[in-house]
């Protein structure tokens, strides 16, 4: 089979199919998530805390995310694979976003980039897209604006929500192929869809968006206090907890290794 396109994500709105997402940080999480059949795999700057350990997404560098995103890529055969921009990197200019951009597709293989914004970063959109570069936009709860934002928070209620519609038609219009919405009202994220012709990606954004994305992690029941938003379909949290102590009680009775895990 072929990788999936940005066309084949076209096509699954013009057909009212909804579709999921998953975060993939690694070769093997990708494979699985690839060969469950997950169209889509993001390499999230939620890597800044799931892989490096940090607070925020705030620290996260274009250097930390390149070898992840190539994992990814290398990991999966069929899912289109969207590299994250990290804080700080595309920002500045429509030339520091294209710089980063081909980075991503050059060194790490990467199909299309997604970046956080609505039309501060649409001269970057446009900028990128006339390069050939698919650009995944992302609205409401934008974590890299923790700061500004001031805590994760529901966004888009009341005005904010007009701002925020407008906001997606805009970089709709910019040539975006895909919109996020983070913790923003199950409304708000529904009249945004039904606006848009473009599909939108829900995380935290209720049940009328085209797809949804959940960070692998939270999906599988590894964070100890995930956000409402998130489903556990997992209890690996807990199931790798288990195995290790059983690892580790093994070892220190001598049951570990036994005859069958030993060479003559
Ligand atoms: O970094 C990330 O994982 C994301 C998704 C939650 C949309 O941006
Ligand atoms: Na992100």
């Amino acid at each position: 089979g072929r990788r999936l396109t940005v066309r084949d994500i076209a096509a699954a709105k013009a057909r009212g199919e909804r579709w999921p997402m998953l975060t993939a940080y690694d070769a093997m999480t990708a494979r699985v998530f690839d060969q469950a059949g997950i169209p889509v795999l993001l390499v999230g700057d939620s890597a800044a805390m799931v892989v490096y350990g940090y607070e925020s997404t705030v620290p996260v560098t274009v250097d930390d995310l390149l070898p992840l995103t190539a994992a990814v890529v290398r990991g999966s055969s069929r899912a289109l694979v969207v590299a994250d921009l990290p804080f700080g990197s595309y920002q500045s200019s429509p030339a520091q976003a294209l710089e980063t951009a081909a980075r991503f597709m050059k060194e790490a293989g990467a199909h299309a980039i997604k970046l956080e914004g609505g039309r501060r970063v649409v001269p970057q959109v446009e900028a990128l897209v006339a390069a050939g570069v698919p650009v995944m936009a992302h609205l409401g709860l934008t974590p890299q604006s923790v700061n500004t934002l001031g805590g994760y928070r529901v966004q888009g209620r009341g005005e904010s929500g007009d701002e925020l519609m407008k906001d997606a038609k805009d970089l709709e219009r910019a040539g975006a192929f895909a919109v996020v919405l983070e913790c923003v009202p199950a409304d708000l994220a529904e009249r945004v869809t039904e606006s848009l012709s473009i599909p939108t990606v829900g995380i935290g954004a209720g049940a009328g968006t085209d797809a949804q994305v959940l960070v692998w992690q939270d999906l599988m029941g590894l964070t100890p206090r995930p956000a409402r938003f998130v489903k556990r379909y997992s209890a690996l949290g807990e199931e790798l907890d288990r195995a290790a102590r059983a690892f580790a009680a093994d070892v220190g009775s001598g049951a570990f290794p036994a005859r069958e895990h030993t060479y003559d």
